[in-house]
């Protein structure tokens, strides 16, 4: 080897630093030549068996580690915070930069050359590209796969999607408990991340539409052979790209998001994926805003046929091609000239690919939706910005006015929703407030709340919703989610009160409340903010600094590239 790498900072000297580094690695069995200038490959493990999702990646890690060997680098794992969405109170994304911030600094602060992000669960694809991107080292991720499909009396059903059809059943008399309890244990058959286009697939395909893992990473299921072969040759491929030099910031460009945003229409993927994608950027320094996303994602069709927004799952979506098969069909909205992990260019990637399944990735004069890209709404609801996904809304609600009925909080929404004397009708506007990155805090997965109960028995299925949340990629409806500034500081969703009206307007990006400028200014100046709940520790650092939804909910003194440089030694 004779590119001069970054680990021989600590291996390399011969002398007391140099001793101190390499006896104690010795202690593993590693032998002389593991320091002898060879890649030294870190594996961020985000493995937990209270992350669920990435619960087998103690197996898949070993394919990685047999691929960096066989490419002649040194693998060594590192475990981080895993950020499991299914069980982590009071929602994961309160500790979305935490993780980044535990990766970020695991990198920095270790001799490693290269880097293999391990990802699955939603979280944990943005986390760790997130703490990747800010220190900048060739780096290559490695999604953990979709679960098989789930399969109920003999029908497919999809993680998270099914789940709230199967409670608005339960909650409308369509379904008993001993159904619903047979049905959760058919839902999740084997190891891997929701298989439904939640956010868990939808980030496995943006770090795959952005270019940095290699082709087929979203969709093969966790348990296909293929999937353990993409992990071989993804630990071979990080070795050859130490040597390559060929670090994020030559792959995350303006052009490579704008790949995944147009993508992310084309699979009619989660909501989260805008924060997510801002914050990434912001990280990388990608000057990428709200408006660029609705900007690049206007005239992208859905053509996936995934649910929440259609009816197929993961495994057929693999089946189908891929991610790959789909960036072929909309190749011609794609900058096909962005370099890869693989080191050639996207174009380069997509020449022999196949689209193999028309009823899954539909053409593109039968779409699922026409315009499927993310849509930003602005108005004096919302003057910085708030989105909605088109392809998993009710046409017919896209363009409505209503009533607004308001609930201040998340308690206040759960005593109140199914009260019998709440003032509410199918036309009404749902609103719910104080749940945004500081009001929660952490921006939970609430704006898709559920329906009154008295409506779902009268067949109502969908109402326009208005949040400063967030919501599960699995779920669907007409649902406004971000909306920013959140009421938490003081942003115009604070000031509605029951009765007023509303307007949505998707085709025009509008969402206005109709109330006066005056009034506005009258509820403004009575406005006392909301007392902050939080404990202390890491809670009270990220409601002190967090950003808001349209600028990616980063803390703000995380934002940015600090690089992987630490001169100083440490004896
Ligand atoms: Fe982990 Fe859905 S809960 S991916």
């Amino acid at each position: 080897m004779t590119k001069k790498l970054r680990s021989q900072a600590w291996f390399g000297g011969q002398d007391k630093d140099g001793f101190i580094h390499r006896s104690w690695m010795k202690n593993g069995g590693l032998p002389d030549d593991a320091f002898d200038g060879r890649p030294i490959i870190g594996i961020c493990n985000t493995f937990s068996e209270f992350t669920p999702c990435n619960a087998h990646f103690r197996e898949l890690i070993t394919h990685i580690k047999a691929g960096v060997l066989e490419a002649g680098g040194v693998p060594l794992e590192f475990p981080v915070f895993s950020c499991g969405e299914s069980n982590l109170r009071p929602t994961a994304m309160l500790f979305r930069n935490l993780a980044s911030m535990d990766v970020e600094e695991s990198i920095r602060a270790n001799p490693m050359d290269g880097v293999v992000l391990m990802m699955g669960c939603d979280k944990t694809t943005p986390s760790l590209v997130m703490g990747a991107a800010t220190c900048d080292l060739p780096t290559i991720g490695v999604s953990g796969g979709p679960m098989l499909n789930g399969r109920y009396r003999g029908k497919a059903i999809g993680s998270g999607t099914d789940v709230w059809k199967f409670s608005e059943a339960v909650r409308a008399g369509e379904m008993t408990m001993a159904e619903f309890s047979a049905a959760e244990g058919s839902m999740s058959r084997s190891p891997g991340h929701c298989m439904t286009m939640g956010t868990a697939s939808t980030m496995a395909s943006m770090v795959e539409a952005l270019g940095i893992t290699l082709p087929g990473n979203a969709a093969w299921p966790a348990v296909d052979a293929r999937r353990a072969r993409l992990a071989r040759m993804s630990g071979r491929r990080i070795v050859e790209m130490v040597l390559e030099d060929l670090i994020l910031s030559k792959l995350l460009t303006k052009e490579a998001f704008e790949n995944a945003i147009r993508t992310l229409g084309a699979i009619g993927g989660s909501t989260n994926a805008v924060v997510h994608l801002l914050a990434i950027a912001g990280r990388i320094g990608v000057d990428l805003t709200l408006d660029d996303i609705d900007r690049a994602g206007r005239n992208v069709p859905t053509i996936v046929d995934l649910m929440p927004s259609g009816q197929y799952l993961m495994e057929e979506l693999a089946y189908a091609g891929g991610i790959p098969a789909v960036m072929k069909r909309i190749a011609h909205l794609l900058h096909l000239e962005a370099l890869t992990a693989t080191g050639t260019t996207l174009g380069d990637r997509l020449t022999d690919v196949e689209i193999l399944d028309d009823a899954v990735i539909r053409p593109l004069d039968n779409p699922l939706v026409q315009d499927g890209g993310m849509t930003v709404l602005r108005g004096n609801l919302a003057p910085d910005g708030a989105i909605i996904k088109p392809s998993a809304a009710t046409p017919a609600l896209m363009q409505h006015r209503g009533r607004a009925v308001v609930f201040n909080d998340i308690d206040d929404y759960k005593a109140r929703i199914d009260s019998a004397d709440l003032d509410i009708d199918a036309s009404s506007i749902l609103v719910l407030r104080n749940c945004g990155p500081r009001g929660y805090p952490g921006m939970a997965e609430v704006g898709n709340m559920a329906l009154p109960r008295k409506l779902l028995a009268q067949g109502v299925r969908d109402m326009v919703r208005i949040s400063d949340a967030r919501m599960s990629g699995t779920a669907f409806g007409t649902v406004v989610l971000h909306a920013a500034p959140e009421a938490a500081v003081g942003g115009p969703l604070a000031l509605v009160q029951s009765g007023d009206e509303i307007t949505l307007d998707v085709a025009s990006h509008r969402l206005e409340l109709h109330v006066s400028e005056a009034d506005l200014a009258a509820r403004r100046a009575s406005w006392v903010p909301e007392e902050r709940r939080y404990r202390g520790g890491y809670e009270a650092l990220y409601v002190t600094t967090v950003q808001q939804a349209n600028l990616g909910a980063d803390l703000d003194f995380l934002v940015g590239k600090r690089g992987a440089a630490v001169p100083r030694e440490s004896h």
